[in-house]
């Protein structure tokens, strides 16, 4: 085990999401956790319990993790967030940044409401420059969590999530867990909604306005379209879509040429 650990700590350092002290994302990439762990996903059996609402600004409610079968299911790594979204993450986050008529392709650009008494379970916040890298807005440093070290977790395993103070509408847990380091099953573990109890709401207000990367976006957006054709715009989404490639053809490349 300390061995395995050992190799995927020099190996696949910034991939594995079974790295030993959390996972190097802020974002589900199914792509990216498959090159990590040298596995595709393979289903762990795992299935999400949920409350039908949560009350913004209201308690904490729980988010559990459990074998579909109903049995004890170990595993050792996490990372989950809270996304004001009707669709999974990671369905997001494998269409490239920036392509068309896809709101929020590459990701939701916010992480929602905060994971409480996390410590407890050896679990932790994720690296706040991790998710800036990532464009992640989270409303408190816990929005986003992984594990701080290995776990001998077991299904059932819930964690406590605190709604925002603001109504952002209806929720999806994004939720990764993995059984092992590298060339062990893992699985993102399929959400339902979670509604507001206060109605549709608006997805954005829990970002603070002025300092979110969307509205930082927007802005850059809006100012470049003033003085550039609809030629040249399309010329620049399909180059940051090719820059997105290489990334991943670089990344896959490196993981090769280290092993
Ligand atoms: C229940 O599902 C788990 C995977 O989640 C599997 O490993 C186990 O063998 C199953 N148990 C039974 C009794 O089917
Ligand atoms: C982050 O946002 C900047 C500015 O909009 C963009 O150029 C970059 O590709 C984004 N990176 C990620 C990983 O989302
Ligand atoms: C939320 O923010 C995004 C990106 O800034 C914007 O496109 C969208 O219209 C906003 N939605 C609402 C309901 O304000």
């Amino acid at each position: 085990m300390q061995l395995i650990q050992a190799a995927s700590l020099l190996s696949f350092a910034t991939l594995s999401l079974a790295f030993p002290n959390g996972a190097p994302r802020c974002k589900i990439t199914e792509s990216i956790i498959s090159a990590g762990h040298k596995m595709a996903q393979g289903s762990l059996g795992l299935v999400m319990q949920l409350p039908t609402s949560y009350t913004p600004g209201g308690p904490a409610i729980p988010i559990t993790v459990a074998a579909a079968n109903g049995s004890a299911v170990s595993f050792q790594g996490m990372l989950a967030y809270v996304t004001p979204n009707a669709v999974q993450d990671s369905s997001l986050t494998a269409v490239p940044i920036g392509t068309p008529n896809v709101p929020n392709a590459g990701g939701a650009p916010q992480h929602v409401g905060t994971f409480a008494n996390i410590a407890a379970q050896n679990l932790r916040a994720q690296t706040a420059a991790i998710c800036t890298n990532q464009n992640v807005t989270n409303d408190n440093a816990a929005s986003t969590i992984t594990h701080a070290q290995p776990l001998t977790a077991q299904t059932p395993f819930t964690v406590m999530w605190t709604p925002p103070a603001a109504n952002v509408g209806p929720v999806t847990v994004n939720m990764v867990v993995s059984s092992g380091s590298s060339r062990t099953p893992w699985q993102i573990v399929s959400s339902s909604l979670i509604q507001s109890t206060a109605g549709p709401g608006n997805p954005n207000a829990s970002a603070p306005p002025s300092t979110t990367a969307a509205s930082a976006a927007t802005t850059a957006t809006t100012a470049t379209a003033t003085t550039t054709t609809a030629k040249a715009r399309k010329a620049k989404k399909a180059n940051k879509a090719n820059k997105a490639k290489a990334l991943v053809a670089k990344i896959a490349g490196a993981l090769k040429g280290g092993r």
